[in-house]
């Protein structure tokens, strides 16, 4: 899990934000959740898709919301805004931790929004704690998938909702590296949609909700093409979390979205 953390590591990413905002030349006092969207919101179609999945949550202001895997709180923080529950956000990356916190003060946000950095396979809450879970585009990078979803199961009070949107393996392999979420195959653990399923049922859960947007996913990468030559990166983005060859991974997504080595899963899955 050591690499994992180290590539989730980058130095300075507060501060760097901060730069990228003054350099777009935005007023750092009237920040607010869409001009972050372009580096806060790590998944396949940003906030279109988190806007899809709190429709899908059915979460309601009286509720307490964790977020397994939450980066540095982009969708977080909209989840929370959007639904007035309060959700508190987990990651392995003590960085990306560290910037979730700062970005939440600068909208202040901290009110309704924490952090902890802690690992999906040891959750540091009690039993029946959560009203709703909440993960968004971790599990590829989790080997023990079964674990990772009885510690979901555990956390969750009986007839909690968990609403996970999980990159899975298709029909052929193997995967193009490096992708956004791994520079190889050491941190990287697809499987196919059937078999996330199964381990889903496994740990316990109901599905009562799942949606293949593998077609929404192909639609936004269509127009990736290979990247030559040194990358035009904007101020804000992506890469400030993963490096400058973001777009060499989002075509390698792109190429796998294509040729049917990757697929996209929305579920909702209920603790009984
Ligand atoms: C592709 S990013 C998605 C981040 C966030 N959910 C979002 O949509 O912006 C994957 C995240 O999973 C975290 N992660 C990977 N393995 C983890 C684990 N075992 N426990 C907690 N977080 C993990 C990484 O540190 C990273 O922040």
């Amino acid at each position: 899990m050591k690499h994992i953390h180290s590539y989730y590591s980058p130095n300075d990413l507060y501060n760097r934000i901060i730069e990228g905002l003054n350099d777009i030349g935005k007023d750092l006092s009237e920040v607010t959740l869409d001009d972050l969207q372009p580096v806060d919101e790590f998944h396949i179609r940003g906030s279109v898709a988190t806007k899809e999945l709190i429709t899908l949550s059915d979460f309601t202001p009286d509720m307490h919301i964790l977020d397994v895997g939450c980066g540095i709180g982009g969708s977080t923080r909209r989840l929370s805004h959007e639904t007035g529950c309060c959700v508190t956000g987990i990651d392995l990356s003590d960085e990306y931790i560290d910037a979730a916190e700062r970005l939440t003060q600068l909208l202040s946000m901290q009110a309704r929004v924490k952090f902890h950095a802690a690992s999906a396979l040891a959750l540091p809450f009690d039993d029946n704690t959560f009203d709703g879970v909440w993960s968004i585009q971790m599990g590829m990078n989790v080997e023990d998938k079964l674990s990772w979803l009885k510690e979901v199961y555990r956390v969750l009070k009986h007839g909690g909702r968990a609403i996970l949107y999980e990159v899975c393996g298709n029909k052929n392999t193997p995967v193009h590296f490096p992708v956004p979420w791994a520079q190889d195959s050491s941190m990287s653990f697809l499987v196919p949609p059937e078999a996330f399923r199964d381990v889903l049922t496994s740990a316990g859960f109901d599905i009562d909700v799942w949606n293949d947007k593998t077609d929404l996913a192909q639609q936004a990468f269509a127009h990736m093409t290979e990247p030559t030559g040194e990358p035009d990166l904007p101020e804000l983005g992506v890469h400030m979390l993963v490096g400058n060859d973001i777009l060499t991974k989002a075509y390698n997504l792109h190429r796998n979205l294509d040729e049917e080595r990757v697929s996209l899963i929305e579920t909702v899955a209920v603790k009984p």
